[in-house]
């Protein structure tokens, strides 16, 4: 009967074991599932309000995936005078891979460095230095804030000086950004060339 009385209690262990397991699991993917939407973020952490005020979301170094990045040559051609490094919201990605198109709701970011060249044992480099700021697109499939003036053609526009992630300093997008994102039309105003994780 002691016997018994133990393997029961062990059985009730147990039991209490595989629910805490299956528990975890089922948060794990509720987590993930949450992170693969293109729109993932809390209020605290979204890029942009219901009103459509753009910000930069203080989380992307943490949660966002590396898009891809552009060097700009130096005028004197030794090195580059700037770095863009472009980073996309969870599950950008997937989705682009899988529908070859931005999801409503994705956000691009590029962050706009200075640089320090100096040579290394690899040979001239430049490194990010100073960060100037940021440009942010979001996908708007829906034209959610027809006559603003941030918004139009598929997505929110802003800039942002490094000085202040939270306030848009840029005007109107079709002044702004638009005319220099002509060459990318066909591919949603995005230089999707650039990135190696959209290709197939
Ligand atoms: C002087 C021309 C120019 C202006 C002005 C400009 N862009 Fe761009 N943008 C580019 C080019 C070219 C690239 C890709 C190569 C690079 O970064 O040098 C790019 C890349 C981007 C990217 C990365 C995704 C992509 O399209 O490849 C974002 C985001 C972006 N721009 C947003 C903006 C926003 C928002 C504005 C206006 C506030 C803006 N840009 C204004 C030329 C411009």
């Amino acid at each position: 009967m002691i016997g018994g009385e133990i393997s029961m209690r062990a059985v009730g262990t147990t039991g209490v074991a595989i629910l805490t397991v299956v528990g975890i699991a089922f948060a794990i993917q509720q987590s993930s599932l949450r992170a693969t939407e293109p729109n993932a973020g809390s209020a605290s952490t979204a890029a942009v309000d219901t009103e459509g005020h753009l910000r930069v979301p203080p989380d992307y170094w943490a949660n966002y995936q590396s898009l891809g990045s552009w060097a700009i040559a130096a005028d004197d051609g030794r090195g580059s005078k700037e770095l863009h490094v472009v980073y996309a919201s969870p599950g950008t990605i997937d989705a682009y891979r899988r529908d070859k198109r931005f999801p409503d709701g994705a956000v691009l970011i590029k962050e706009v460095f200075r640089t320090a060249t100096g040579d290394m044992t690899t040979g001239t480099v430049s490194r990010a230095g100073a960060l100037k700021g940021w440009f942010v697109m979001v996908k708007d499939s829906a034209n959610r804030h027809a006559g603003n003036p941030l918004w139009g053609d598929g997505w929110g526009w802003s800039w942002f000086d490094a000085t202040d992630p939270a306030k848009t300093t840029s005007t109107d997008y079709k002044v702004d950004c638009q005319s220099c994102h002509v060459p990318a039309q066909a591919s949603d105003w995005v230089y999707v060339d650039g990135y190696p994780a959209l290709k197939r």
